[in-house]
């Protein structure tokens, strides 16, 4: 028999005088067969994913605490809000009965949560009955932190090679090229594998890659539109403009700020990077290196989204409004994802000021997988290839 550290692996050895049931099967022997029995029933166990939940179900899944807030009811009493997270999504919970243990729990925990689905102003809303933070024992029963991560629904190293690609097809500026080579160099795995923001938009394993490329690809596209568009600067604006979330961010799954995010902040972060990269290369223009800060500085757009500058060169502007437009195309598309109420409305949105109307037939990412490099057109923006796991 297989020994691991000395202890048997396997079934106990069976002994027998012939009836099998009465006389060879050891009270060991049973016990082991029980417990490997039910160790295999829980693997199989089919646990239901975020994106399968319906009103009316009692549910018992594992999940990740996204947020988690204490609020006051009218009545005085405490009561918990929470955002749970699987591969599948996300959903608001809410504890109406606070436990004591309950207290302790906080973002970034991985739970096993019991509750019951209702219907709260046209969105799906878990009541939680039961929840406790995970255990090694839970894995027996099908936990993996790996299914709690969301992604990005798109190939990350497949986006990787455009970007590449669409630096090395497009840009030609003899300081741009190496400036962008670097930083691509440097920051490699955090650029595949970083979210975006915490949550508006991208927020999610792989989504600052989705992001830069879909920003970088449009500005290839509007820097044909308009002739006076100085191409790269556009693009490496495209490319750089959010370069400082890789400091202010941690990765997925549980996106939180760093102090240096919190402190100072992904735009002012990205431009101390830009700047110490750019001084590493002999003879940087100054005035490249100006309006490239620029864009940076500016592409929030206005003093009250936190942007410290607003645009004033035409690719500044032109890029403020590619990285809006992503943004918010991503927002839509991920609040009608998880919408899963009964009416075509879903619940107000505040970050787009409005409730959204969910069609009975939405339309799918329809664009074949993109060849990299040199057999696209340089003016056709396309979306990255999707993932094989979808
Ligand atoms: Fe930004
Ligand atoms: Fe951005």
């Amino acid at each position: 028999m297989r020994r691991l550290k000395g202890r048997p692996v396997g079934p106990p050895e069976i002994s027998g005088t012939g009836n099998l049931l009465q006389d060879s099967v050891t009270r060991e022997s049973r016990r082991w067969l029980v417990r490997e029995f039910s160790l295999f029933l829980n693997r199989t166990v089919k646990r239901p994913l975020i994106s399968d939940f319906e009103v009316g179900q009692v549910v018992v899944a594992f999940a990740l605490i996204r947020n988690l807030s204490t609020r006051i009811r009218k009545s005085g009493e405490e009561y918990l809000t929470l955002e749970l997270q699987d591969r599948s999504g996300t959903i608001e919970a809410r504890i109406w009965d606070v436990e004591e243990p309950m207290r302790e729990l906080q973002p970034g925990d991985y739970v096993k949560v019991k509750g019951r689905l209702d219907e709260y102003r046209g969105a799906l809303q878990l009541i939680v009955e039961r929840i406790r933070k995970t255990t090694e024992a839970d894995r027996q029963q099908g936990f993996d932190e790996s299914n709690c991560v969301i992604s990005t629904r798109y190939d990350i190293d497949s986006m990787w090679r455009q970007l590449g690609a669409l630096v090395d097809r497009e840009v030609t500026d003899r300081f741009m090229r190496p400036l962008l080579a670097n930083i691509l160099k440097r920051t490699e795995e955090r650029f595949k594998y970083y979210p975006a923001a915490q949550e508006i938009h991208h927020g999610y394993r792989g989504g600052f890659l989705e992001h830069v490329l879909s920003v970088t690809e449009n500005c290839v596209y509007f820097a044909g539109k308009y002739p006076e568009v100085e191409k790269d600067l556009l693009i490496a604006g495209g490319i750089l403009h959010d370069i400082g979330k890789l400091e202010e961010l941690t990765p997925a799954p549980a996106i939180e700020y760093t102090v240096a995010g919190r402190l100072v902040g992904h735009i002012i972060l990205g431009r101390d990077l830009v700047r110490a990269e750019a001084g590493a290369i002999a003879g940087f223009p100054e005035e490249k290196l100006l309006l490239l800060e620029h864009m940076i500085l500016s592409h929030q757009g206005d003093y009250d989204w936190g942007s410290p500058k607003r645009p004033k060169i035409l690719e500044a502007l032109i890029l403020h409004y590619l990285d809006d437009l992503d943004a918010k195309a991503n927002h839509l598309q991920g609040v009608l994802q998880s919408h899963r109420g009964s009416g075509p409305f879903t619940g107000y949105d505040r970050i787009l000021g409005r409730v959204l109307y969910r069609r009975r037939h939405s339309s799918a990412p329809s664009e074949p997988p993109a060849a990299d490099g040199a057999s696209k057109a340089s003016n056709s923006p396309s979306p990255p290839e999707k993932s094989g796991t979808g």
